[in-house]
């Protein structure tokens, strides 16, 4: 039996950013993946704003060696403020006001070895302490109407437990993401709202159990952190979440939703492309512009 969760509201997000990169380098060698511009912020504020529009107070970086540029970013920067103060570029400093987090806001954990998503999931633990928790991979920019975690929350407050974003993608991708299993004889390709049997780390294509990957947005119950304490090594030889996950799902619901939005993946050389045009295209002050730039471009 499937216990019933006191519904918490969910104020923390755990944001993993300790990854290197690798697959955008030289670009990542000094300067950390999600500080990478997409049009004129860094990819991180998107995550960041995404989170913010859902109700999120407090956010939980788990770095590494090298991201220092994030936690600067997210400081005040009092040389730069008080000169564009003097120059009277009054918008430009509001506009970067606007963006700065409430004092105390943010906390940073070092996760200190690369042992894996789940592993840098748990380095979070004593920061969340004993309240339900979002996890965002900022590696992931989704671009909606309603951000992805905000519809995330809304589910989240009406069937509590731990909800999932999922999506879509081509058969021949499915062992890239961890996938769901939907519930044995569910219409799942014509529902938003999925219930789930279970889940799979980067599966054979031949063992997916569904085309519904994970798209790297997560709802989760205090509890998961006590399964990622003692979670082996699994796909890739990592500590993945996506398997503490599974276990989870012997005691407590989860339920994925297929969100409406555009993901991009932004660790991928086409995918930050494609995330730039995307974002510049649809861009309050050069939205336009960008638009008949690219038509010109695709002639
Ligand atoms: C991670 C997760 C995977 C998820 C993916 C989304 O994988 O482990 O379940 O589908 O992010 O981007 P990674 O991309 O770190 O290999």
């Amino acid at each position: 039996m499937k216990e019933a969760i006191a519904m918490k509201p969910v104020r923390i997000a755990v944001l993993p950013v300790a990854g290197f990169g690798t697959r955008v380098l030289p670009a990542t060698k000094t300067i950390p993946k999600e500080m990478l511009p997409v049009v004129d912020q860094p990819a991180l504020q998107y995550v960041v704003d995404e989170a913010v529009e859902a109700g999120i107070e407090h956010f939980v970086f788990v770095t590494g060696r090298q991201k220092s540029a994030i936690e600067d970013y997210f400081d005040s920067a009092y040389e730069l403020e008080d000169s564009l103060q003097r120059k009277g570029k009054s918008d430009i400093l509001n506009a970067m006001k606007a963006k700065q987090p409430r004092e105390g806001s943010m906390s940073f954990v070092r996760q200190q070895a690369a042992k894996g998503l789940g592993h840098a999931v748990w380095c979070a633990r004593d920061i969340v302490g004993n309240e339900p928790f979002a996890v965002l991979l900022p590696d992931v920019l989704v671009q909606a109407k309603q951000s992805c975690l905000s519809q995330m929350m809304d589910v989240y407050h009406k069937v509590g437990g731990n909800v999932i974003a999922v999506d879509a993608v081509a058969v021949d991708q499915v062992s890239n993401y961890g996938v769901i299993k939907p519930k044995a004889g569910s219409d799942y390709k014509n529902q938003k709202l999925i219930e789930m049997d279970g889940m799979v780390e980067k599966p054979a294509f031949a063992d997916a159990p569904s085309n519904l990957k994970i798209t790297g947005r997560y709802i989760l119950q205090p509890e998961l952190m006590g399964l990622l304490k003692d979670q082996e090594a699994g796909a890739g030889g990592e500590i993945q979440l996506t398997d503490a996950m599974a276990r989870l799902m012997a005691d407590q619901t989860f339920h994925a939703l297929a969100y409406d939005g555009q993901d991009y993946d932004c660790g991928s050389k086409i995918g930050y492309l494609e995330a730039v045009v995307a974002f510049a295209m649809s861009h309050p002050e050069i939205g336009a512009e960008a638009q008949a730039l690219l038509k010109r471009m695709a002639k």
